[in-house]
């Protein structure tokens, strides 16, 4: 029987209040039994892409008997048509099921990694990619993807860094609501539009040492001033779904975690949607010690507020007892329930369950040109001028090129991680290919030289040939991309294998020609010895299935680089954690003597990062003048206004992203040295003038001083600049 007969809308609801919808979901519940309200809690996965162990030889069994509401891994129309038949057809009341997919960054058409993406800080570009992520994974059954993941992260060795938004809270909670608006949409009614999910709520990012899965531990106020703001932000801009993380916080693991997902999520921040749990993630409150067996995580989970049940086969096998038992309130499941019914009401699948089952659609959208063209654009705009000596780029079209190192002829590490259904076998563009697009094959020598990894050195002979044929030397180097993403912590954040030694063996042989190194990795990386060898370093992180022709861009000038880092490259490893907005201390360094005694720094190396957040050079040079404020002292209920000119002084056309800074100088509690409280991305023709303001409330300088939210009078620095790195000279008081 199909309830959905009964049960047809207009779908016009994207509010997460879902009211119009929740009269058909109470008069569906009504029919629904137990164990049915049970099995919309269940995911199982179709051992597509697996990132886990799967029970899949039982999952059509599970379908039929109305005892799955959603599955993941599975995607194509054949493939989604087929399981959503069975839910359809072959249960007693025909639920529809939900299809979720990691759709993280682009889904065939892979743009940059999230880290990259950051890179941008293009908020338009963000959302303007998600949206064609949608597009796509709509158009091949898929309902809902597993992102963004906006954990914030301070750590290289974590290899889920290249997932995020990077370390700062303003700019990841932006990014956050650029991802969301993007997948959504502005109705989920439409076929085109998927559910988006925050993850992993919360503080996974903070995982002790950089280990993947780790402990976390920390303060209230780095909880609720760092770690929450980007998943605040999702809620606001309304993001449907919500995904647990597998850490433990502050002794309580996060999927057993009532404070995270009752107090905050919904009772601080009225959430409406729902929560799945992260892959197996019930279970392992076993092995965190904080449940004593499978059925006792079962009962914590929903106690805490989860709703759906990702792999852990928990609620199926245990949720009914507990209830029988009297362990477990049926409200509760009640609860979950209603509100993944909910979500499927919203996606108008009881309308049509078979609404993003077009194959006509599937041919048209998937790789279609224009999002080719777009991930294009995305890979220059995502680019990082970490360094240009004397003009190394950009490259000449009449120069003779040596084309060195592993990476550039690569069509395979180029996705990154987290490739969703990106095709690693061919499809992508190597920055070979895109260099071919501005010079014949006769000006480029091409030498691979080394692995990723490896000890082999055979190619060295080969490659310094090359570079002595060459005008400049091009180096395209980097991380495989298995080496971040999940469980891919790194002790080492050095270039991996003997590429180090390659750039050491071609400098000593090309002494006077330009090197220009070329970086694909999933962290910032310590490029402490390459900053010495080569003139210029351009990171583009992994820049995606059209990244060669986006890198060629920027190296030829075609674009002129903009993007900057969302994340400190530190000098070492030693440095770590390291970003920019930390605290003062009570010993700061003096600037004019960095190694006096007794002060908090090191005996061997700098307390500076090599790049600092917020850097990126551009081919051209922008000056930053006339700082003005509205006033020198603002009420509680004034807006502050800054405003600068930045002058493009430089010789090419550009963007520049410029950024605003505060500092709170005395707290209840103390606060960062730099906050970044706002950025606009501007374009200037060589020699023109722009003035940029930014408008700043006392609402943008609250946090919370362990008791409560506060916005506390006083004295603050403010500057606007094209990076972290700068004192401050400008200040105003908050009365
Ligand atoms: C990851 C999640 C992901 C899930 C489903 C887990 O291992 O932590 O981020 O969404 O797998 O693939």
């Amino acid at each position: 029987m199909l309830v959905s007969a009964s049960c047809t809308t207009n779908n016009k609801a994207p509010s997460s209040e879902g009211t119009p919808y929740n009269a058909k979901v109470d008069s569906l519940m009504n029919l629904m039994t137990l164990q049915e309200k049970i099995g919309q809690t269940v995911m199982y996965s179709g051992g597509w892409s697996v990132t886990g162990p799967t029970v899949s030889s039982n999952n059509k069994k599970f379908i039929k008997e109305g005892a799955v509401g959603a599955m993941l891994n599975v995607y194509s129309v054949k493939g989604t048509r087929e399981l959503q038949r069975l839910a359809v057809e072959e249960t007693r009341l025909g639920i529809p099921l939900l299809f979720g997919y990691d759709v993280i960054h682009g889904f065939k058409t892979i743009f940059p990694i999230n880290l990259g993406l950051a890179a941008s800080w293009d908020l338009e570009d963000i959302e303007k990619g998600s949206r064609i992520a949608a597009e796509e994974a709509s158009a091949e059954g898929i309902h809902w993807t597993f992102a963004p993941m906006v954990d914030i992260a301070r750590d290289p060795r974590w290899g889920r860094i290249s997932e995020g938004a990077g370390e700062d809270v303003y700019l990841g909670s932006e990014i956050a609501k650029a991802y969301v608006k993007g997948f959504q949409g502005d109705d989920l009614s439409k076929h085109n539009t998927i559910l988006a999910c925050a993850k992993h709520f919360v503080g996974y990012g903070a995982a002790q040492a950089g280990r993947d899965y780790h402990t976390v531990n920390m303060g209230y106020d780095e909880l609720r001033n760092v770690y929450l703001p980007p998943f605040k932000a999702a809620v606001d801009v309304g993001v449907e779904t919500f995904m647990t993380a597998f850490n433990e916080v502050n002794g309580v693991p996060a999927t057993g975690n009532k404070f995270i997902f009752r107090d905050v999520l919904r009772d601080e921040w009225g959430f409406k949607g729902f929560v799945v749990t992260d892959y197996t993630a019930i279970n392992e409150l076993v092995e965190h010690g904080f449940a004593e067996d499978e059925k006792h995580a079962t009962e914590l989970a929903i106690k805490a507020g989860i709703d759906q049940d990702m792999m852990s086969s928990a609620n199926r096998l245990y949720l009914e007892a507990l209830v029988n038992e009297g362990k477990v309130d049926v409200k509760l499941i009640d609860d979950a329930c209603r509100r993944i019914l909910l979500a499927k009401y919203k996606l108008g699948l009881f309308e049509d369950p078979y609404r993003y089952c077009d194959e006509q659609r599937e041919k048209e959208m998937v790789y279609k040109p224009e999002f080719l063209e777009a991930a294009r654009q995305t890979a220059a705009m995502c680019s990082v001028l970490l360094k240009n000596e004397d003009k190394a780029l950009p490259l000449d079209k009449n120069e003779t090129i040596a084309l060195i190192g592993p990476l550039a002829r690569d069509k395979e590490n180029i996705l990154g991680n987290w490739a969703a259904a990106g095709d690693r076998k061919g499809r992508a563009i190597s920055v070979y290919q895109g260099i071919q697009e501005y010079l014949s094959d006769s000006k480029i020598v091409f030498a691979k030289g080394c692995n990723i990894e490896g000890e082999d050195q055979s190619g060295f002979d080969q490659a310094i040939k090359a570079a002595r044929k060459a005008d400049k030397v091009v180096m395209v180097m980097g991380e495989d991309y298995d080496m971040s993403g999940e469980a891919a912590s790194r002790t080492n954040i050095k270039l991996p294998g003997r590429q180090t030694d390659l750039i050491k063996a071609i400098r000593k042989a090309v002494p006077n020609k330009a090197i220009i190194l070329v970086l694909m990795n999933g962290r910032p990386l310590d490029l402490s010895e390459e900053d010495t060898l080569a003139d210029a370093i351009l990171e583009t992180w992994f820049p995606g299935t059209s990244g060669g022709y986006g890198v060629a861009d920027v190296l030829f000038g075609a674009y002129n680089p903009s993007g900057k880092l969302p994340v400190t490259f530190p000098r070492t490893l030693g440095q770590i954690p390291i970003y920019y907005n930390m605290k003062n201390t009570g010993r700061p360094i003096p600037p004019d003597d960095p190694k006096e005694d007794y002060k908090s720094n090191y005996i061997d190396v700098p307390n500076t990062p090599l790049y600092p957040f917020g850097h990126g050079l551009s081919y051209t040079t922008f000056e930053y003048g006339n700082l003005e404020l509205s006033g020198e002292t603002i009420g509680m209920s004034d807006t502050l206004t800054a405003s600068v000119t930045v002058t493009n002084t430089g010789d090419y056309d550009g963007h520049e992203v410029v950024q605003l800074y505060i500092h709170d100088k005395v707290g209840s509690i103390t606060r960062p040295v730099k906050e970044l409280k706002g950025f606009k991305k501007i374009f200037l023709e060589k020699g023109q003038s722009k003035r940029v303001s930014f408008e700043l409330s006392p609402k943008d300088l609250e946090f919370y001083n362990n008791e409560a939210f506060v916005i506390e009078p006083g004295a603050f620095e403010i500057a606007i600049k094209g990076t972290s790195d700068f004192d401050f000279e400008h200040s105003f008081n908050l009365e």
